[in-house]
């Protein structure tokens, strides 16, 4: 398979040939982009701009075209069954956003229920939160132990009539956890509640199969798999976005308007008002061939190995403490260290140009959980390797004697 040893995949990022000294090691907030997705953005710009789904001329009709291929492609890589069912959003969060408003609402009852766990980014439980307040509804929340795994037996006794939505994370940014989303998914389909799984995370990292799992909706963002800013995706099953309204109105979605009435496109374009990201589209095509061409198996075993040497190094540090030590994790590494603050520990590692991502990480209960104000936080991906790791442990034993 092309491309799998890191120094072949990292030549393809023009950023690390700006910053040769850079260890970028905060995958979790965003991707670097390869050079395939930037040329695919300047070229969308430079060579073929136009607006799409309305022009008769050329130019339009093939951007409209390309903007469509790319839903084919998202479809494939997500074991979708095809591009009907691939919604282009701003990004995982306005696809959650989407799902809580026009789905969750209309059918959510005084004293119904809807569960997320206690570990969702804030972009995956505050949509529910508000939902349930609106409709008087209850958030129910998964437990988890203290190693960051969530409690399958309460989570069984939880999934009771009164459940309408179950929405957890397939792999926590905070910490590392993967989430048994497809066993999840069968419980709570016996019971007759849709799924949303948050792929954030996982999109860039582990095999998805939407469909196998049955899984009901899936949001994930571009730029954490290598691809533009401001562009997402959410996967909805075709019955769901079919019953599902708009809840953002304008143009290029409509069937038929007067001023009495108006009739909606079908989905997914009913979700996709005024112009929308079209070289964000084009950009994010281009990253998914990139993860595409790779074994991406092989990518994945790589990667979190990678973490795990992370891990091996730091576990060596007296007074570093993990935060998040599941059997089934992603290469992120989340940690405190006695006396040291978390946002000092990222300054002194940034002049030593090791860029991490240090403080709540947007999961503020989880913070509350373990009691602490926050983490300093490592994520790896496919560009990462041994040496950066082996930095990242002795500028943090460096830190230590710096600051304590
Ligand atoms: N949610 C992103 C992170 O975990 C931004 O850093």
């Amino acid at each position: 398979m092309p491309g799998l040893a890191p120094s072949e995949i990292r030549q393809q990022f023009p950023i690390f040939s700006h910053h040769p000294e850079l260890a970028y090691l905060d995958n979790a907030a965003t991707t670097q982009k390869p050079r395939a997705v930037i040329d695919g953005l300047a070229a969308f710009y430079e060579k073929q701009n136009a607006n799409i789904h309305r022009g008769i001329y050329s130019l339009s009709a093939q951007a409209t075209l390309q903007y469509e291929q790319v839903r084919r492609k998202v479809a494939a890589l997500i074991g979708a069954p095809g591009p009907g069912s691939i919604v282009y959003t701003s990004g995982a969060t306005a696809g959650i956003n989407l799902v809580a408003s026009s789905f969750l609402l209309p059918r959510l009852r005084p004293g119904d229920e809807v569960l997320i766990s206690a570990m969702e980014h804030h972009a995956n439980l505050i949509p529910w939160q508000m939902a349930c307040r609106q409709a008087g509804a209850r958030l129910g929340v998964i437990p988890m132990s203290p190693v960051g795994e969530l409690d399958m037996a309460a989570f069984r006794q939880m999934l009771s009539g009164r459940v309408k939505m179950l929405a957890i994370t397939h792999l926590s940014n905070t910490l590392g956890t993967i989430n048994p989303v497809e066993e999840m998914t069968a419980l709570a389909h016996r019971k007759g509640i849709p799924v949303l799984v948050d792929g954030a995370q996982s999109a860039a990292h582990l095999e998805i199969d939407v469909a196998g799992w049955g899984v009901d909706f899936f949001a994930f963002s571009g730029h954490k798999l290598f691809g533009p800013t401001g562009i997402g995706i959410l996967y909805g099953r075709a019955e769901h976005l079919e019953a599902m309204q708009p809840v953002i109105f304008g143009g290029d979605m409509v069937r038929n308007v007067t001023f009495e009435e108006t009739s909606f496109a079908a989905p997914p374009q009913r979700f996709e008002a005024g112009t929308t990201h079209i070289a964000g589209v084009i950009g994010l095509g281009c990253a998914v061939d990139f993860v595409s061409r790779l074994d991406r198996p092989a990518v994945r075993a790589r990667v979190e190995a990678l973490g795990q040497y992370a891990r091996a190094l730091l576990a060596e540090i007296p007074g570093l403490r993990f935060i998040g030590e599941a059997r089934q994790a992603g290469a992120i590494v989340s940690f405190v260290l006695d006396r040291v603050h978390p946002h000092d520990l990222a300054t002194f590692l940034s002049a030593e140009h090791i860029a991490v991502r240090a403080g709540h990480h947007c999961t503020q209960p989880i913070m509350q959980y373990y009691g602490i104000p926050g983490t300093t936080r490592a994520s790896f991906t496919l560009y990462n390797t041994r040496e950066e790791a082996e930095r990242l442990a002795a500028q943090v034993r460096e830190a230590q004697k710096f600051f304590t």
